[in-house]
């Protein structure tokens, strides 16, 4: 269950005074403690009723010439501030079953029904609206390797609303919610914290029922470069992608850069090889993807060679 910040402020701030907090040097996103300690800030952000409406019509007047910009989200989002490394804020709208983006779109660009943890910390606040819908999970992220079917001790805490105003933090690779759709289209805004290396870090959906993994979420683009690297990067690119398989110091790229290798082989006994070599890796990710990789081969084989 994400931690809930007491934030009893009546008094209302603006969003470049929020900034200017935040840019406190004291301000770490990283530590715990000291990312809940700016909950009450965003509470008194939320107590300012007019600065989001001003926001959307600036953008509007604007042609939404800043979130092209800077916005990598759907419009689901609204970039607010994102202006460091270490933090960016944003508003989501949360439409609710008789919207009729819902009806149109449907549940899965608002991620309703896709149990996930994060990997990111995050502090959010219920802005308008009844809020979303959770169902909250807990996990121990250093128990789990991150294979796909992977049995994870999933502990089910209790379902809750983001109600206006409640604030909380969502822990990075703690917190799991199965998010629920809003009674009425909702709106909360958040701080997220935002480093480089995040995207290497993993983020998973899970089967709840199961209590497994159902897939990992996060993805950076060097997977999907890697491929091309390996299959038509010549010798360079095939140098480029040998060294990742052998000492990138993010595991899920270690393996992309090792399956690519073994996909640019002319046949599949020289496939397995390669595999082979990841099985029996030091990484515990590294060799159960690539275990699970040579099954999967395995089984096609006959198919594949025709
Ligand atoms: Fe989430």
């Amino acid at each position: 269950m994400p931690r809930i910040i007491a934030s009893p402020e009546t008094d209302a701030i603006t969003l470049p005074e929020l900034i200017e907090a935040l840019n406190d040097p004291h301000f770490d996103p990283t530590d715990e403690d000291s990312f809940a300690a700016a909950g009450p800030l965003l509470k008194r952000l939320a107590n300012n009723r007019d600065f989001l409406a001003e926001i959307a019509v600036a953008e509007l007047k604007d042609r939404c010439h800043r979130q092209s910009a800077s916005n990598r989200y759907s419009s689901q989002v609204i970039m607010l501030h994102r202006a460091s490394e270490k933090y960016f804020v944003r508003a989501n709208f949360w439409p609710s079953p008789r919207d009729s983006v819902f009806k149109t779109s449907g549940t899965s660009p608002f991620f309703y029904h896709v149990p996930h943890d994060h990997n990111f910390s995050f502090l959010t606040v219920g802005y308008l609206g009844p809020g979303y819908w959770s169902e909250y999970y807990e996990y121990d992220y250093e128990r789990v390797t991150g294979i796909p079917g992977e049995a994870v001790d999933l502990r089910f805490i209790e379902k809750a609303r983001l109600e206006p105003g409640k604030v909380m933090l969502y822990r990075a690779h703690k917190d799991v919610h199965d998010q629920l759709p809003a009674d009425d289209m909702s709106i909360s805004i958040n701080i997220m914290h935002a480093a480089p290396a995040l995207p290497f870090l993993s983020q998973y959906r899970f089967d709840v029922k199961e209590k497994k993994i159902a897939g990992i979420l996060s993805r950076s683009s060097a997977e999907a470069l890697l491929a091309l690297a390996a299959h038509h990067g010549g010798g360079n690119g095939r140098d480029l992608v040998e060294s990742f398989a052998a000492s990138h110091p993010c595991d899920r790229i270690q393996f992309a850069a090792l399956r690519e290798l073994a996909a640019a082989q002319p046949d599949v006994e020289g496939q397995l090889e390669f595999l082979g070599r990841g099985r029996h890796s030091a990484d515990a990710f590294v060799a159960a993807m690539s275990a699970f990789e040579t099954a999967r081969l395995t089984a096609h084989r006959r198919w594949i060679e025709g």
